[in-house]
């Protein structure tokens, strides 16, 4: 059984201020919920903030980002060490917008996928195409090879810590959800690749969330396909209201 993972990402928006105030009205509404991991990736400056404010709370704390090396002359860098160290116990890993605007490449990818893994943490490893590779008929072609660079040089058991997330780039942002048939054909693709690689038992593990305009009124259609393990959510991630009826999905 897998549990299912509902995870908020925050990108570059709160305040400290802004983030507290989302705990403390957030932690009522979803405290009864039971068989979901609920994780919040806030901006790095509210990583510890956040940790401490959830502590005990079963709810974990992602970066949205970390560098590869565990220390260094890296200016402006965070390692996934440090992160740790402020309580985060995942990092969201090659989201599209740091492919697209920070020039994260597969191989820098995989890099952080193992030094996270190295580290401790549970890496959010995102991949999916954009709307041109879609109309183009390389959405399988594209997210394979994402998936397997991505994990590449990494072995089970440690790799079915890996999280998932397919995200549509077209879909990101934009208010246009795939449709639970497209998520659900493309996890399907993944899952098979992973047993590829790792075997069908350690496939059969791997948590696979879907991503891009996860919204209340549609994750539950979202849930009920079989290799659909959770969510990751942008916008909607940012009202506590909202969040915590993605998060009570059932
Ligand atoms: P969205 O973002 O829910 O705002 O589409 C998803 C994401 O970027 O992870």
């Amino acid at each position: 059984m897998r549990t299912p993972v509902i995870a908020g990402n925050w990108k570059m928006y709160k305040t400290g201020g802004e983030s507290a105030a989302f705990v403390k009205e957030f932690l009522p509404m979803v405290a009864g919920v039971k068989g979901v991991e609920i994780v919040l990736a806030p901006p790095f400056p509210w990583l510890g903030l956040v940790a401490s404010l959830t502590a005990g709370k079963k709810i974990g704390v992602a970066s949205q980002n970390v560098h590869f090396a565990p220390e260094g002359a890296y200016t402006g860098e965070v390692s996934p060490a440090m992160v740790k160290d402020v309580g985060a116990r995942y990092a969201i890993i090659g989201h599209s917008e740091r492919r697209q605007y920070f020039a994260e490449t597969d191989d820098s990818v995989n890099r952080k996928v193992k030094a996270v893994l190295a580290a401790g943490l549970v890496p959010i490893l995102c991949l999916g195409e954009t709307l041109a590779e879609r109309e183009a008929g390389k959405t399988f072609e594209v997210a394979g090879r994402q998936l397997r660079a991505g994990l590449e040089g990494i072995a089970a058991p440690d790799g079915t810590k890996v999280v998932v997330a397919y995200e549509p780039v077209w879909a990101i942002g934009t208010g246009k959800t795939a449709t639970p048939g497209q998520a659900q054909e493309v996890h399907a693709f993944l899952r098979k690749t992973l047993a590829e690689l790792w075997g069908s038992g350690a496939a059969d593990a791997v948590r696979i969330l879907y991503g891009g305009s996860v919204k209340p009124e549609n994750i539950a259609a979202l849930m009920a396909n079989a290799d659909i393990d959770g969510a990751l959510v942008g916008g909607a991630s940012l009202k506590p209201a909202t969040f915590a009826a993605i998060v009570k999905f059932k």
